[in-house]
């Protein structure tokens, strides 16, 4: 092989890896899906879960089929974040157009099925949104649901009446119509910030 003969087929496969590389990028079988349940690569959020609403009847993740949801796990006890986070969720629904408030469906998941009852649900929730989900169940159904969502919790004791509180993770979460993880939001999210992702995908 002659040294120019060389050179031009180093140029050549060069030439081809890049052209496959370009490929690649613009396919969209290689481009990362947006509905994708996973976060930054790190594991799935959400899925499969049996809970019990606040009717008093089983349910499963097909409730949050059809529409937008806003996911968030908590208690009743909960004196302070689960309160306030609920009112924001609430505040940034009623703040969009009626037709589109209509496609976000909020959804309160009970951490503390020991005192969240099907009807201390419906009494909490409805002082928030009039459609608002409660959901608690027993416990190996909450603990179910909570580790599809990576929620974390622990009980921990106040006082020595055995009274306790519900320490827990306080992500909210986005879901879309196929009820697939799209976005989260920290403890400090803004009634702002939740209505202008919910306008920009509705
Ligand atoms: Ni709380």
């Amino acid at each position: 092989m002659t040294p120019a003969l060389a050179k031009r087929l180093v140029i050549g496969a060069m030439v081809a890896l890049s052209t496959l590389l370009i490929l690649a990028l613009y396919l969209p079988v290689f481009r990362p899906d947006p509905n994708n349940n996973t976060v930054n690569g790190s594991a799935a959020i959400g899925g499969a879960f049996t809970l019990v609403n606040q009717a008093g009847l089983e349910v499963n993740e097909q409730i949050l089929l059809g529409h937008y949801s806003l996911v968030y796990f908590g208690f009743t006890y909960c004196p302070d974040i689960c309160p306030m986070t609920l009112q924001i969720v609430a505040d940034a629904i009623d703040i969009l157009p009626e037709q589109k408030s209509e496609l976000v469906q909020p959804v309160f998941i009970s951490l503390d099925p020991k005192r969240d009852t099907s009807e201390t649900m419906a009494s909490y929730v409805s002082n928030f949104h009039e459609r608002m989900i409660g959901l608690t169940g027993t416990a190996e159904q909450v603990q179910g649901a909570a580790s599809a969502y990576r929620v974390f919790y622990r009980e921990t004791p106040i006082g020595k009446g055995g009274g306790y509180t519900v320490d827990h993770s306080g992500y909210l979460y986005l879901m879309n119509r196929s009820g697939r993880y799209v976005d989260h939001f920290g403890k400090d999210v803004t009634t702002e910030e939740l209505t202008s992702k919910l306008r920009e995908l509705l």
